[in-house]
């Protein structure tokens, strides 16, 4: 292990054998990858994948809702994505009487179908390289600031001008740090219905405890359909609009999977950061992921507990939860992860290579110094970083007391800045939408979290930028003054608040507890942290800029070096693998529906299962979707993802359908910041089990019609 360990430590420098990982820009397949993904046992070639004047496999996956991925599977604009992915839509659309989170969602015809205002989703129709063009007349500027100035302009002008259909729009993105743009062509359509989601039990199974965790046994997914004008473009919900015709849809292949299977994901992973130097990643490890977690972890701790004994509460929080947890749990794997690979060595022996190879190149003028420089300007931002996040957790993330009173506080912002009628404008909205948030707030819970958090933000965030009304203060004092006194705790007592001309607004505001504690963190942060902050960032940016493309010039001609995720589209790729993640432990690729019942606890609320899912278990009733008696469930693979490729097809070596990207596992989760090809997986759901519980489980016939089924299995 340890020496395979050393192995993958050289991972950017070796050629590409027995590794993979890497987010792939699918215009650039050919050149780059099309070769090592045959050797993989890719049947495709790369225009298969994208393609401007064919149809191609990437006509088939939109960007769902900004944040995750979707895919096309049937010539009506049958959309599959992840139950987490439109876990808010089925929320959304559910009542005591009709709960479709607990119940599940199936619409037995096209009218029965569900549209979600707001909700889009958008394709790609074309990507080029214009970095010339972003770049012009920039090299000649002098400072950091004036060179960031141009870019934005040339960007903005370039997305007004470059050429484009009246229904498409320009999005144009930075690759490899700066050093690299693309312009993408796409096409948003916004009138997308709801058509099937399990229930929770089935689309959620196992929950905060089995996620970010392999075995894995959850049904992520749920269904929509994207509706069009009647020319097939995009356009504004109407209950005149037709299902859309795309361009291409997925085949979706019953043939199932086995260990080392090519397989491909593709999707819109959100952000990585491959290319940290060592000292960045140091920094991650050992103090900002460590303050975030522990801010997360009193915050949980609280919350749980009043969940686990008061069932409105944990309705109300059910998913502030999930989402709170969801990134305190991936920040503790990603900490140990990166402990456990010994990232920062790895990443210091690159940095040595690197600077060889400069060296050699006659560059040390250029990229001698950068080691030096990146420690320097690393060991400067930390407590402006420290500070930031402390203020973002606490007050933005975690407390909602200190969250609304911080829109209040924008609220003055606006006055201040643009008087009486933007303020009425902005108070009017803010009314409006703080109106969900009480809906789901408890101020019990509320007051306990503060007492916690407080406390820490005040004792553990650095100092010398605290408010002097947080120095050396009774905590808990402090709390009950404020939740006792505060307008906040309540939405009455905020619209009265709000209630007046902006004049009255702004003293009664001030005259609150609770917002001029808001007011006196806010001003502390925007005066103190933040401006400092920006400036060095600016300048981490401006080094990780050189830094890259250092790395891409000297690094060897086969060397594979992808950008950095940006929640444009990807392609990954790998095999499906099983992995060894602890002495003597060896994790199979595939789960079964026997570990669902395996983890069956009636009644609780992670691991119930629907008695028609046990009564099909018993019969073993799995149709044409099971294998040797048995139902799969879900399967692991070297694909390299991260947020953002949930609700990604996985696809197999001709391009059907073979499962639905929605997790990685535990021991890999710190693959956003160093991907070791040893033990980082992706999990999906295997696209037969989504086709049992629609057909077996749902009853929803009609959809497994309009999906166009390939290798079939001859009984
Ligand atoms: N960890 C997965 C991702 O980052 C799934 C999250 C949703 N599931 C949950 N139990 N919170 O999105
Ligand atoms: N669960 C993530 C998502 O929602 C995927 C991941 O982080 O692996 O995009």
């Amino acid at each position: 292990m340890r020496i395979l360990r050393l192995l993958a430590l050289l991972l950017l420098t070796l050629p590409a054998v027995a590794q993979q990982g890497g987010m792939w820009i699918p215009s650039l397949l050919k050149g780059m990858n099309e070769k090592e993904m045959k050797s993989l046992g890719m049947k495709m070639s790369a225009s298969d994948i994208y393609d401007v004047n064919n149809s191609s496999l990437k006509d088939a996956v939109p960007h769902f809702d900004g944040g995750c991925t979707s895919e096309v599977i049937s010539p009506k604009g049958l959309l599959l994505t992840n139950h987490h992915c439109g876990y808010d839509a089925i929320q959304s659309h559910s009542t005591v009487e009709h709960d479709y989170l607990a119940d599940g969602f199936w619409a037995m015809s096209m009218e029965e179908e569900l549209p979600n205002p707001g909700m889009e989703v958008t394709f790609i129709v074309k990507i080029e390289d214009i970095t010339n063009q972003v770049l012009e007349g920039v090299s000649l500027l002098k400072s950091e600031e004036e060179k960031q100035k141009k870019i934005q302009e040339n960007i903005s002008k370039l997305t007004n001008s470059l050429p484009k259909e009246s229904w498409q729009e320009n999005m144009i993105r930075t690759f490899y740090e700066g050093n690299q743009y693309m312009r993408f062509v796409t096409e948003t359509f916004k009138d997308i219905r709801l058509v099937g989601a399990p229930p929770s039990s089935i689309g959620k199974f196992g929950s905060d405890t089995d996620n970010w965790v392999w075995p894995r046994h959850t049904g992520d997914f749920s269904l929509f359909r994207i509706y069009a004008g009647k020319d097939n473009r995009p356009a504004e919900y109407s209950k005149d609009n037709v299902p859309y015709t795309p361009k291409h849809y997925f085949p979706i292949s019953l043939g199932g999977v086995k260990e080392d299977d090519f397989t491909l994901v593709f999707g819109y992973p959100g952000r990585t950061q491959e290319y940290l130097p060592a000292v960045a990643v140091e920094q991650i490890v050992n103090v900002l992921n460590p303050a975030k977690i522990e801010v997360r972890d009193a915050a949980l701790k609280v919350a749980d507990s009043y969940m686990r004994k008061d069932k409105q509460i944990k309705i109300q929080y059910a998913s502030k939860y999930a989402s709170i947890a969801n990134y305190w749990k991936k920040w503790i794997g990603e900490t140990q992860g990166l402990k456990q690979t010994n990232a920062v060595a790895v990443k210091r022996a690159f940095e040595k290579d690197f600077l060889a190879r400069a060296a050699k190149a006659g560059k040390t003028a250029e990229y001698g110094n950068l080691f030096n420089d990146f420690a320097r300007l690393y060991s400067e931002i930390e407590p402006y970083q420290l500070s930031r996040d402390y203020f973002i957790e606490v007050a933005l993330r975690n407390t909602e007391l200190l969250t609304v009173g911080y829109r209040l506080y924008q609220l003055e912002q606006v006055y201040n800045a643009r008087g009486e009628q933007s303020f009425n404008d902005r108070r009017n909205n803010t009314v409006a939408s703080l109106e969900g948030t009480y809906k789901d707030f408890s101020k019990v819970v509320d007051e306990k979290i503060f007492e916690q958090l407080i406390e820490l933000y005040a004792t553990k965030s650095p100092k010398q930028f605290l408010p002097d009304v947080l120095k050396n203060k009774d905590y808990k004092a402090l709390t009950q003054e404020i939740y006792s006194q505060s307008k906040l705790t309540s939405y009455n007592g905020v619209k009265e608040l709000l209630q007046g001309d902006a004049k009255q607004v702004m003293e009664k505001l001030n005259n609150d507890k609770g917002y001029s504690l808001v007011k006196a963190m806010a001003t502390a942060f925007i005066e103190n942290v933040n401006p400092k902050y920006e400036e060095f960032n600016l300048e981490i940016a401006a080094l990780q800029r050189t830094y890259m493309k250092g790395i891409l010039e000297l690094s060897p001609k086969d060397a594979r070096i992808f950008p950095d995720a940006n929640s444009t589209l990807r392609v990954t790729y790998g095999k499906v693998k099983g992995y060894e993640p602890r002495d003597a432990v060896y994790y199979e690729p595939v789960t079964y529906l026997d570990g669902v019942i395996e983890k069956y606890v009636p009644g609780d609320y992670e691991f119930d299962v629907p008695q028609k899912l046990i009564e099909l278990y018993n019969k073993k009733d799995y149709g044409q979707y099971g294998e040797n008696g048995k139902m799969p469930v879900c399967f692991i693979g070297t694909n390299h993802t991260t947020g953002g490729n949930s609700g990604s097809p996985a696809i197999d070596a001709k391009g059907n359908l073979i499962g639905l990207n929605f997790d990685r596992v535990w021991e890999g989760t710190m693959s956003d910041i160093y991907y070791d090809p040893l033990i980082c997986r992706n999990i999906m759901v295997d696209i037969r089990y989504v086709l049992f519980v629609v057909d077996k489980y749902a009853g929803a016939k009609r959809l497994i019609e309009e999906m166009k089924l390939v290798d079939v299995k001859k009984k």
